[in-house]
């Protein structure tokens, strides 16, 4: 019996022969390091997919988010507005800045920031808002679009989850003044870590360029210069780069952005057609005039089902499981004062189940098999 057997895993990349030739032609060229050519390929044809003018690939999202306060003058004695219910990063990177983040709670449904849960939040200190596209379906952004703009703040999307999907026809990532995406190992498209800035701006996406290689232009701006420039170094930055065998990777994984999407969407369908039935769980919806991306598949246990009981017998009869993400909030790193009741609360009854593009029909049979017998196990009641 091979580990695939015993063991459903939670996520999975999916990378093969392409990537590796990919890998090989970098390795060849002998630019191996980040912000290089192969970076700058990725780039324009990330901003394409993602409908921006500017990409900028970076080392992952949290990166791209704190270039994307940087540029935006987040800082001390400044609030900003952060949906509560996401991975720590998206609250940290406001940190970064010595701004504080606000947490704002999220909607049933959707999970993701709640507009007017927004509104009741800003003060004269507010700043901007950060919205997070839950899981991989985007947030509202016509809303919170309006109320950036009628109270003078600036908008970033956290789209770390969320590409390949859709609002209102338009592509996650082109969303707010600036977006950040994520391409980490549990990502749709993958390169192990990687992330990228995404923004329409000429001006932040060259500052954030500057920021992401110390302060200064990267390498490759003075390739071919006859004589020996100094680079100027115009302010404080760090390395924030995409190194280019990350971005060789990437250039494949978004040539795969389609299929890997269409093998997630036909799992979530696959979920709810053998789980639509049961009363124990509530499964993920998708909003009218949105597509999603399926980062995560995150079934919502009933308040009288024991999740963390669940989620061990599902362990036990090896289907991968965990959290869905975080009720920032309720942190002890951020001792907030903010009351966000709908994020606590599926905070405490949200369990992700396996979702990636390699799981087969099989695998999801066993999964949702496994899944009805724990909610439906009286052991497993509060
Ligand atoms: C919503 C959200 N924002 C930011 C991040 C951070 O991404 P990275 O690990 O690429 O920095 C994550 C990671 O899971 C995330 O889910």
């Amino acid at each position: 019996m091979t580990h695939q057997d015993r063991v459903v895993p939670l996520g999975q990349p999916t990378v093969g022969q392409a990537e590796l030739d990919a890998i090989r032609d970098v390795f060849d060229s002998g630019w191996l390091a980040g912000a290089g050519p192969t970076c700058r390929q990725f780039e324009t044809e990330l901003a394409a997919a993602c409908g921006t003018a500017h990409a900028l690939a970076t080392a992952n999202c949290g990166s791209a988010l704190h270039l994307a306060l940087q540029v935006l003058d987040a800082g001390p004695g400044q609030e900003v507005i952060v949906a509560d219910y996401t991975f720590p990063a998206t609250g940290h990177a406001v940190a970064w800045t010595g701004a504080t983040p606000v947490f704002a709670d999220i909607l049933p449904g959707s999970w993701c920031v709640d507009p007017a849960a927004v509104t009741a939040a800003i003060t004269p200190r507010t700043a901007g808002i950060i919205a997070v596209d839950a899981f991989g379906q985007p947030a509202g952004y016509a809303e919170l679009a309006d109320i950036a703009a009628a109270h003078g703040l600036w908008l970033i999307e956290d789209a770390a989850c969320s590409v390949g999907a859709t609002y209102q026809g338009r592509p996650a990532g082109s969303f707010g003044d600036i977006a950040a995406v994520s391409f980490h190992g549990r990502k749709g498209i993958t390169a192990g870590e990687g992330g990228a800035l995404l923004t329409d701006n000429p001006e932040w996406a060259a500052r954030a360029r500057r920021l992401h290689t110390y302060g200064t232009e990267p390498a490759i701006s003075r390739e071919g210069a006859t004589g020996l420039p100094i680079p100027h170094f115009a302010e404080i930055g760090r390395n924030y780069r995409m190194s280019d065998v990350a971005a060789a990777i990437m250039r494949v994984q978004l040539t795969r952005l389609p299929d890997l999407l269409a093998a997630r969407n036909q799992t979530a369908a696959h979920y709810r057609e053998l789980l639509g039935d049961v009363p124990e769980i509530d499964l993920p919806n998708v909003i009218g005039g949105r597509t999603h991306s399926w980062q995560s598949y995150v079934p919502t246990m009933a308040p009288h089902i024991d999740r963390d009981a669940v989620a061990a017998q599902l362990r036990a009869e090896g289907v991968q499981c965990n959290f869905g993400t975080y009720a920032s909030h309720l942190l002890p790193v951020y001792e907030s004062a903010s009351r966000c009741p709908v994020s606590a609360d599926v905070f405490a009854r949200h369990l992700a189940i396996p979702m990636h593009a390699n799981l087969t029909a099989s695998q999801v049979e066993r999964v949702a098999a496994t899944l009805r017998a724990a909610v439906t196990n009286p052991a497993n009641r509060r």
